[in-house]
């Protein structure tokens, strides 16, 4: 019998020599910290071809999450989490994931799926012209 292994008993079966490094990035701090998005109007955030259906890329330099919930359906979102503001992760799982600290957000509208996040994603207008998602 399989049993799923957690972080923390993870860390407990490795030697102190490998559990120190790993230990330096499990604070309660995010990792990554990003700012609101930086998207002006008009300008492309992504090809249509870029998004999973049921999944969502993350495009950092824009600091957006650009979603497809359903085939052909597409929305966008701020890449900064409403926790504690780590940038949320590319993901083909049906939601838009958090790494920091495990929280998860709607494809279709932002809203939190599962905490520690209690607020949703803000979301950023845009329009589908052709493969070229723009923003509004
Ligand atoms: S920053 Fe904590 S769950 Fe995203």
């Amino acid at each position: 019998m399989s049993v799923p292994l957690s972080r923390r008993g993870a860390l407990a079966t490795g030697s102190g020599i490998v559990a120190a490094p790993l230990l330096a990035g499990c604070g309660n701090e995010p990792d990554v910290t990003v700012e609101a998005p930086q998207v002006a109007t008009g300008s492309q955030l992504a090809s249509t071809a870029d998004i999973p259906v049921g999944g969502c890329a993350v495009f950092p330099d824009s600091k957006t999450v650009v979603t497809q919930p359903s085939e052909g359906k597409f929305r966008a979102f701020s890449a900064a989490c409403t926790h504690e503001g780590c940038q949320v992760s590319s993901s083909s799982d049906g939601e838009i994931p958090c790494q920091c600290h495990g929280s998860a957000f709607s494809l279709e509208d932002g809203s939190v799926l599962k905490g520690p996040a209690t607020e949703p994603l803000p979301e950023v207008e845009i329009t589908v012209e052709d493969d070229k998602i723009m923003a509004v």
